[in-house]
């Protein structure tokens, strides 16, 4: 066993790392980061599109992950993606240097105000939207797909189709801003550089196009010189020192997942940016296993951030579908929220099978009403979360394409889905470790001296929208008032 002494260590480098990260070594602090998963860029090796599924497809697992049409075999391989099974929701989640900005779908979402107010009644909601919004937006490159393109371009047939169709329902639609460049887009479409959302890459990584964490916030800190990424190294559990230092347990493991190094490593100061599930995992594990001390709201507040997956089957069979050729970055959505009665979001997302399925995939994003818990027994995290959270989501899908199908025709999607409900899909965990709830108004862990915690875990379960720009805007408001308060002095 290796001891190593730190003065700053983050745990993870999805959004929350990657924005601490950036600001603490801007501020001359010296970092290292901890990631379980691998480093791509540095690797060399390349992510694998959906329809040829390699490498990258899943973390150590035998079969493809996708939330649909698993038929590939693959050899276990520290992939970028990874899903975690509970009963009753399965959850996806990002590995590698960059988090879950490798495998999301850019989209690139600012809540709406009001709803942030709701879910935030303590943070001053205008500063949130003239300061830190735009500051993240801007951090991650957000640009807009130009409507002139999304006209000819026939890989956005489906999204096309999808508006026409939700209008003739009577639902208003929105255009959806991504951090993916469309003008890099457009240039593949002309075939002048490499193609990537135009060939079928996206949840298993992009070699080209996506402006994901590695480019921007990590590619920055990096560029500072203070910051050190330590990639396949996994934190076990971590421990209090009587000093009010920690330390950490932690494999360092090969491609293959197997351990080649067990490291302990102590740090005056840790930041928890492992992303929902992981820092709860990371908490806890550590409290059965080591008496970690931990406040009782933590792993309280959790939420799917209203995730329901669903679909149309045979829309437009007769007119050539939602289209043969299918973009991987989705650029809409049906916008609902206002109504009282079904409040919802719903992106029109792609389905790229490399054939006319003739079938509408929709994401959509719904209020929780009934929050769901995170807790750890059997060696394990559990989750108090069941089909009693997702009725009214369910019943909002069920709104949402009993009044399409009247509209356009087409049925509910039995070809993707059980029933055509996809409640056990979620993208967007959220919640357990609450600002202001289970840490300070600044992320810092309640009943520690030198703990925060700075990801998806901070938000109360739901905010209406994808998650990442707000994930991004809260990590830059907790780290620039934790700076200005000399934690990390
Ligand atoms: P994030 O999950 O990004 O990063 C945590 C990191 O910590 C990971 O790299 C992980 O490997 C690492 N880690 C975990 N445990 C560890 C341990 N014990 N030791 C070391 N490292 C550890 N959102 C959005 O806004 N727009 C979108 O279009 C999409 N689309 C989308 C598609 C898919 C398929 C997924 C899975 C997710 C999305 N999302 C999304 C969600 C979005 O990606 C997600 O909300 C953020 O990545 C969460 O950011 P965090 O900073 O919380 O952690």
């Amino acid at each position: 066993i290796k001891g190593v002494d730190m003065p700053i260590i983050i745990v993870g480098s999805g959004y929350g790392g990657a924005v601490a990260a950036l600001r603490l070594c801007q501020a001359g602090k010296k970092v290292v980061m901890l990631e379980m998963g691998m480093n791509w860029g540095k690797s060399g090796l390349p992510y694998s599109s959906l329809l040829k599924p390699e490498k990258s497809a899943a973390w150590l697992k035998t079969k493809t992950i996708a939330p649909f049409f698993n038929i590939f075999s693959i050899k276990p391989f520290t992939g970028v993606l990874d899903r975690l099974d509970f009963e009753h929701i399965n959850i996806w989640v990002g590995r590698g240097v960059g988090g879950g900005s490798l495998v999301n779908g850019g989209m690139a979402v600012t809540p709406k105000k009001d709803y942030f107010k709701e879910v935030f009644p303590n943070l001053d909601t205008e500063k949130f939207y003239s300061v830190y919004f735009p500051k993240a937006r801007q951090e991650l490159k957000v640009n807009i797909v130009r409507e002139e393109f999304l006209n000819e371009c026939p890989y956005y047939k489906f999204n096309k189709v999808g508006e026409e169709e939700a209008h003739k329902a009577g639902f208003k639609t929105m255009r959806v801003p991504n951090v993916y460049d469309f003008s890099y887009m457009e240039k593949e479409y002309k075939n002048e550089v490499p193609r990537s959302a135009l060939n079928n890459e996206v949840i298993y990584g992009n070699n080209y196009g996506k402006n994901s964490l590695d480019k921007t916030y990590l590619q920055k800190a990096l560029e500072t010189g203070n910051l050190e990424i330590l990639d396949l190294h996994a934190v076990d559990d971590i421990k209090l020192n009587e000093d009010a230092s920690y330390t950490l347990n932690v494999r360092q493991i090969n491609t293959s997942g197997k351990t080649v190094s067990e490291k302990t490593f102590r740090c005056q100061k840790l930041i928890l940016a492992a992303g929902t599930m992981g820092t709860l995992q990371i908490l806890l594990k550590s409290n059965a296993v080591n008496n970690f001390p931990v406040n009782e709201n933590i792993g309280k507040n959790w939420g799917n951030n209203g995730n329901f997956m669903t679909g149309r089957n045979w829309v437009r069979p007769l007119t050539g579908g939602t289209g043969v050729k299918q973009s991987t970055i989705p650029v809409g959505g049906v916008d609902n929220w206002d109504d009282p009665e079904h409040p919802f979001f719903a992106e029109i997302a792609p389905l790229p099978m490399g054939m006319d399925v003739a079938t509408a995939l929709y994401l959509q994003i719904n209020k929780v009403d009934k929050k769901g818990s995170v807790s750890y027994s059997n060696g394990k995290l559990n989750l108090d979360w069941n089909e009693s959270h997702t009725q009214k989501m369910k019943e909002n899908v069920d709104f949402f394409i009993k009044k399409m199908n009247k509209a356009n025709g087409g049925t509910r999607a039995h070809f993707l889905f059980k029933d055509g409900f996809g409640a056990n899909i979620c993208y967007h965990p959220l919640g357990g470790c609450v600002l202001g709830e289970a840490t300070s108004e600044f992320g810092k862990l309640k009943n520690h001296q030198n703990l925060f915690v700075l990801d998806g875990s901070l938000i109360p379960g739901t905010i209406g929208v994808n998650p990442f720009v707000t994930i991004v805007a809260i990590t830059e408001y907790c780290i620039e008032n934790l700076i200005k308060q000399n934690e990390f002095a």
